[in-house]
Order: structure tokens, then C-alpha cells, then sequence
């Protein structure tokens, strides 16, 4: 039924407003005259926005590229589950891949034994993580539009071994639009970008760096890579590519190895130095937990404004027991962990080096999440009963979620056993 939309006489009174009702009627009669469909959905704000940060966008896995201990994967629009395009992004953004574990995927292989463990049987948990995306922006746009993620075998990687176990080409999977804020930003950065990377770390720069060599992106790069050896390096006659235009410029930084044409060592203060040739410059860090350490370390050596310092943090997972902070008599404590889902309650284990979130997936409840390094806010939950520890660098929560009980659960560990009340959202 459609509405007519009226007005108040009264309120009208004395305005001159008899051309104004002639114009309300003629208004009401071009609305009628549309067709049955939703109005608001025609308006191009709408559909910008829904391009721009599609809730899922169904791919399909066109390529798969085996790397040294990494596959790069190509993936493409799923045009027969309703995706015809994807989502524009800014180099250093990820996407967060949804996976149904313990379902038997399409090639009739279930998750391996290793990946059972800790799931209680007949589970299914949706799992999400996020992955850089590699290729450069403007690989999303165009007829043949593409995306292009790189997922590192992990030791004990719960999601990242299913993916190199199951995704193969022609496999289906389902990504969130276009995430995160560790891109360049010319109001707030400088013109030149000194990109520290470490291992796998590679892949926002990567995309950084196709976005300045084809002009998205108008920023000098100078990519300081880490490796242990040169054998270590991912993807360098890629990278060595890139380093022949104009504004781009990689240097290799081999901790275990010296070498003729490389830099030995750390990525230093000293050696941040060097390669910046300016005084003014932004600083941004993408690799392990380790190197962010020592990273941080040189970062207030250079004394660099805030502003000027980015470290990614998307979804790394933390060796909670060397941090600092953590209460040691707690690690290797298992405790309950009650959720309060939609009215009901389901009781599971949480370990003290878990996050809370790993345990509310693996119970097979489907939380949302889609950073996993505290920052996003869509894990939140109420935190009913209990203490959880939550390191101060990943408690991105606003001042009053901290006071009245919300948490993060993806950056949260258990100290106590626990009653949490969580928001599930549909599977994929
Ligand atoms: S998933 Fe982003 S804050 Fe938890």
C-alpha cells in the first residue's frame, strides 16, 4: 500500500500556501506513478553505499599460486550467488573470509582431525578472518574484476589450514566488503611512506605499491622488507617489479643472512634513517608480534608524531603468555564459559590463552567479528559475570563499554570463569 503523505492546514496558515498544496498534489501523483518497488532503495546515496560496503560478496576462487609456505589466491565476482561486482577498496584494507568449519565442503572433504579438535562432534562454527588484500585497488574495478588475498601456513592456524586445505579453483567463498584504516591518508600522513614488513606483513604493501605505480595512490614508497634469509623472501621478482617505477623503492632487510645488495640486521631506527632521506615521513608496520616489539621501540627513537605511526593489527594472533601483563598462575587454567544466546544458555570451555571469541566459535555460536584485533567493535558483548584480560594495546573499547561491562571478546582472556551475553548473527 502506498502512503499518501499529508499536511497540516493549520500549520500552513497565512505561509501563502496554495501553490505549496498544488505542489503537494502534484508530488503524490508522480510518487503513485512509480512503480511497486521500494523508493528509498533508488536513491544513488543507497546504492553507493551498498557497493562500497556490501555486507557479503559471494567469490568464487579463479587461481591458486603456490609460494613458498603461502597460497596466493585469486578470486573473482560469484555471479550465480548474486555478486556481479566487487567492492572498491583502499590499499592496506582486508576483507574478513567467512568459512563454515566442520561442514563438508563441496569437494566432499571434511576439516582434518587436527581441525576437529576442541569442536564438539556434529559442530559447524563459522569462522572469520582477515586477510590483506594484495592486489591493487584497481584490480576490483574493470570487466574482469578481481581480488587478491595471500594465506600463510600457520602452525596450529585453525582457519588458514582449512583454507589451504579446502580452497581450490572453482571453490566458493564469502567475504565482507572492504575493512580497516591502515591505508594512506594525505590529510594526516606525509608524502613519504617508510613501510616496514615483516613475512607475510608483505601484503598491504603490495597492494600500496601497485596502487602508487598505476596512480591511485600519489605518495612516495620506500618498502623496508624483513626476512631471515633471502630464501625467506615472498613474492620478490613481484616486488622487484614494482621497485622500477618512479616513487617506489624495496629494500631488504636479512636478519640471518649477509649478503651482497641487502641490508643485515633489523629494520632499526638507524636504518629507517637511511632510507627516509627527509625529515618528514609516516611510519607504517605490517608483520608479527615480535617485530612490532622491537618496532615500537624504534618508533619512539625517531620521535615521530603519532599521527605519523600506523601499525596493522588486523586478526595477528598474540602469544598471550609472553605478554607482560597477563597473570602467569593463570595460563594453562581452563573455565566455564556460559553463553547467554537469544535467552538460552550454552556452557563451554574457554583456556586462558584463548580469546573468548575462539570459544564462542568453537561452541558453534555465530558471533560476529571481523578485525579481531579489538578495533572494529563488531564483537561486542556484554560481559554478564566474570574477569577477562584484555592487553591495554588491543582495548579499543569506548570509555563507557569499559565502565558498564561490554568487551570485545576477540581481544579478551578469560581469568575466571565467565557468563557472556552474545548477539549471534546469521551463518553464512
Ligand atoms: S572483531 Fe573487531 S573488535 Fe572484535
Amino acid at each position: 500500500m502506498k502512503k499518501r503523505y499529508g499536511y497540516d492546514k493549520k500549520a500552513l496558515k497565512g505561509l501563502g500556501y496554495t501553490k505549496f498544496l498544488t505542489e503537494v498534489h502534484e508530488r503524490n501523483k508522480i510518487i503513485e506513478a512509480q512503480p511497486e518497488e521500494e523508493i528509498v532503495s533508488k536513491y544513488n546515496a543507497n546504492i553507493l553505499a551498498e557497493r562500497l560496503h556490501p555486507r557479503a560478496q559471494y567469490v568464487k576462487v579463479a587461481e591458486v599460486t603456490e609460494l613458498k609456505d603461502a597460497r596466493r589466491f585469486k578470486l573473482v565476482p560469484d555471479k550465480e550467488r548474486g555478486t556481479e561486482r566487487l567492492a572498491f577498496f583502499r590499499a592496506g584494507q582486508y576483507v574478513t573470509v567467512r568459512v563454515i568449519i566442520g561442514k563438508t565442503d563441496e569437494a566432499g572433504d571434511g576439516p582434518t582431525d587436527t581441525l576437529k579438535s576442541g569442536m564438539s562432534s556434529g559442530t559447524e562454527s563459522v569462522m572469520i578472518r582477515p586477510y590483506s588484500l594484495c592486489s591493487a585497488p584497481m584490480s576490483a574495478l574493470g570487466e574482469a574484476p578481481f581480488y587478491e588475498i595471500l594465506v600463510k601456513k600457520v602452525p596450529d592456524g585453525f582457519v588458514s589450514s582449512w583454507i589451504l586445505e579446502n580452497w581450490k579453483p572453482g571453490s566458493e567463498a564469502v567475504l565482507s566488503g572492504p575493512l580497516g584504516n591502515f591505508y594512506y591518508q594525505d590529510l594526516r600522513d606525509a608524502e613519504h611512506v617508510i613501510a616496514a614488513a615483516g613475512g607475510s606483513g608483505i601484503t598491504p604493501f603490495l597492494s600500496m605499491a601497485g596502487a602508487v605505480k598505476d596512480g591511485t595512490e600519489k605518495f612516495k614508497l620506500t618498502i623496508l622488507y624483513g626476512c631471515r634469509t633471502e630464501a625467506d623472501i615472498l613474492l620478490k621478482q613481484e616486488l622487484d617489479e614494482l621497485a622500477s617505477h618512479d616513487g617506489i623503492r624495496v629494500v631488504y632487510v636479512l636478519s640471518d643472512e649477509e649478503k651482497t645488495g641487502y641490508e643485515h640486521g633489523f629494520i632499526s631506527a638507524e636504518l629507517i634513517r637511511k632510507y627516509a632521506d627527509e625529515t618528514d615521513f609516516s611510519l607504517f608496520a605490517c608483520g608479527p608480534a615480535a617485530m612490532y616489539d622491537f618496532l615500537k621501540k624504534q618508533a619512539e627513537a625517531l620521535k615521530l608524531p603519532r599521527r605519523l605511526v600506523r601499525f596493522e593489527v588486523s586478526g595477528g594472533a598474540r602469544n598471550i603468555a609472553a605478554d607482560p601483563g597477563f597473570p602467569k598462575e593463570k595460563l594453562g587454567e581452563s573455565y566455564e564459559l556460559k553463553l547467554l544466546v537469544h535467552g538460552e544458555m550454552i556452557v563451554t570451555k574457554c583456556r586462558a590463552e584463548e580469546t573468548v571469541l575462539t570459544a564462542i566459535e568453537r561452541a558453534g555460536v555465530h558471533a560476529p567479528s571481523e578485525c579481531r584485533s579489538g578495533e572494529c567493535g563488531f564483537c561486542r558483548s556484554r560481559l554478564i559475570s566474570g574477569e577477562v584480560y584484555i592487553p591495554a594495546d588491543t582495548d579499543k573499547r569506548r570509555m563507557a563499554d569499559a565502565r558498564y561491562g561490554w568487551i570485545h571478546p576477540c581481544t579478551s582472556y578469560p581469568v575466571s570463569d565467565l557468563e557472556i551475553e552474545v548477539y549471534p548473527v546469521d551463518a553464512v
